[in-house]
């Protein structure tokens, strides 16, 4: 096995697919009488191709599939790499190592194109690359990780063959080197089993993934098991992560917020700025269940999603299942990602702009109007928040009332009171600000979250950039905060240095742990 395979890409899945998947392109495709197909066999990225109409410039060129590339066979964005294919027929090799660092993982469509042009010559090809790293071999994000809850004596079934980075374009299998007895791992990477009355209450299992090429990567798995007569959950952690462009500005992004959501030991994960995939992304490489919004924002669970309610504005939600097959706890989740500007605190700190100013660009970044109309949406599960607690989370671009107040003045560019009209909405409808639960005093933990890597640099010539808490978990109903905490991985270079970070974002996370 050619060992470059390994080094320039953590893995690589491919299918020669015909991608003309709308309807409008059929006849498009039905008069190409060229082909092209990945040869996974060879480097990646390698293309075979043939044509009736050679040319010296005739080009074979890779797109992101979300951005749309020659779809309509007109220039719309230009191509992350290309070469030339002149010939009748013959194959082309695509270097993907040069846009490993910004671009991958996701999904990518190949064209086969005429004459410097983008006439099609040939139906495209879509290609998945997953894994990300241009670190070579096989690797898990983390040394040991703990997975869903399983209960004594009900089937027990969790993925990891997702978290494996590094086999290329490998095929790899699992196996269970020691562990719990009633763990069982099948090669395909599922972890497996009914717990018995005497399983260990925190079971572990050693897996190791092998590629064929022969390197292997090791981790080690805790499996909590519930006894027969508990609740499936009982302690959960709910996680709100912007993710700053689907965490495109740093590389090796798709490792690191594995890494990281893996060591929050985060249940379920509410995440903005996903850019089109990427809870999808974060979703399949967990094995978590996901829901993906069309706009920014996303849900990704350890728990089944029992139903999905879609978007309501720039929020969306889903309902959660916490007790297994049994019927019992379930959840009732939003998260939002409002309007970005104007931003209040820019209007205070750098325009001076009255309260009353302030107020009505509140309502003019559409926040407010964003905001209500979900509450006003979900008024039906309000309503039954005693039987299904909602917990609401989101990026919602505005600090709190509970934040500016007189006794942080200095922090907020001399303002002191200031009721923020989209927190004071979630008071208004009976929502409790989950980290001011455990941390009252805004003064000794101000809980900002905006932003890790623009920090305050008093001293320094140029605008110093306001930090505020615009991140949040409210919840309503029988919910018990235990903690809530932001959480920022390492020391976070500030931007423009942030290419290296091992944070991912230009927010901190804030990881709320209740009792259900
Ligand atoms: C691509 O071309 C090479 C060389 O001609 C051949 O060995 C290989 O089987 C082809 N692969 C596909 C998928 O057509
Ligand atoms: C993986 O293995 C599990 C356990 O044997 C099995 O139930 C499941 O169907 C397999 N999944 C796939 C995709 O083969
Ligand atoms: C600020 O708000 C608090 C609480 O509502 C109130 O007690 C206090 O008088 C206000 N201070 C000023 C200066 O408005």
């Amino acid at each position: 096995m050619h060992s470059l395979k390994l080094f320039l890409f953590a893995s690589l899945f491919a299918s020669p697919l015909v991608s003309a998947a709308d309807p409008g392109q059929k006849p498009l495709t039905d008069r190409l009488s060229g082909t092209l197909f990945l040869d996974s066999d060879r480097e990646p990225l390698t293309f075979n191709y043939s044509t009736h109409d050679p040319h010296e410039s005739n080009w074979i060129a890779l797109y992101r599939e979300s951005r749309d590339g020659p779809a309509n066979e007109a220039y719309s964005s230009p191509p992350l790499v290309w070469e030339y294919a002149p010939e009748r027929q013959g194959s082309v090799y695509l270097a993907v190592n040069q846009i490993a660092d910004s671009h991958s993982p996701g999904k990518y469509k190949a064209y086969f194109l005429a004459n410097d042009g983008h006439r099609w010559l040939a139906p495209p090809v879509s290609v998945s690359l997953a894994g990300l790293s241009v670190n070579s071999g096989l690797r898990f994000p983390v040394d040991h990780a703990t997975l869903h809850n399983s209960r004594q004596l009900e089937q027990y079934s969790a993925r990891i063959d997702g978290l494996l980075l590094g086999q290329g374009s490998a095929t790899t299998s699992f196996q269970k080197i020691e562990g719990a007895s009633w763990v069982q791992v099948d090669s395909n990477g599922t972890a497996f089993g009914v717990p018995g009355i005497f399983a260990p209450r925190r079971s572990q299992v050693v897996v190791r993934a092998t590629a064929d090429g022969g390197s292997s990567a090791v981790i080690r798995l805790t499996i909590p098991v519930r006894r027969i007569h508990q609740a499936l959950v009982r302690d959960l952690h709910i996680l709100t992560w912007n993710l700053w462009h689907g965490g495109t500005q740093v590389r090796d992004y798709h490792e690191k917020q594995l890494r990281f959501i893996l060591e929050s030991g985060a249940d379920i994960v509410c995440l903005q700025e996903t850019t089109s995939d990427h809870a999808t992304r974060l979703g399949q490489a967990l094995g978590w269940y996901h829901w993906q919004s069309g706009k920014s924002v996303g849900i990704i669970s350890r728990y089944p999603i029992v139903e999905e309610y879609g978007e309501i504005t720039r929020a969306g939600g889903a309902r959660i299942g916490l007790n297994g097959k049994r019927s019992g706890t379930e959840l009732n989740l939003w998260t939002i990602h409002t309007g970005a500007y104007p931003y209040g605190p820019y209007d205070f700190c750098f325009d001076h702009l009255t309260p009353d100013q302030v107020l009505a660009d509140e309502i003019k970044s559409l926040r407010v109007p964003q905001v209500t109309q979900t509450l006003d949406g979900i008024q039906n599960q309000l309503d039954d928040a005693q039987s299904v607690p909602v917990v609401f989370t989101g990026d919602f671009n505005a600090p709190s009332h509970l934040d500016w107040v007189e006794s942080t003045r200095d922090n907020h560019c001399g303002v002191g009171n200031f009721s923020w009209p989209t927190s004071v909405l979630m008071a208004e409808r009976g929502f409790v600000d989950s980290f001011r639960v455990v941390h009252p005093d805004p003064v000794r933990d101000p809980g900002n979250t905006w932003s890790p890597i623009l920090p305050r640099h008093d001293g320094e010539t140029g605008p110093i950039e306001p930090q505020d808490r615009i991140d949040f978990i409210y919840h309503k109903g029988r919910l018990e905060v235990v903690g809530s905490q932001k959480l920022v991985v390492g020391k976070p270079s500030p931007s423009p240095n942030h290419a290296n970070n091992e944070w991912t974002s230009d927010h901190a996370a804030l990881l709320t742990h209740y009792l259900v």
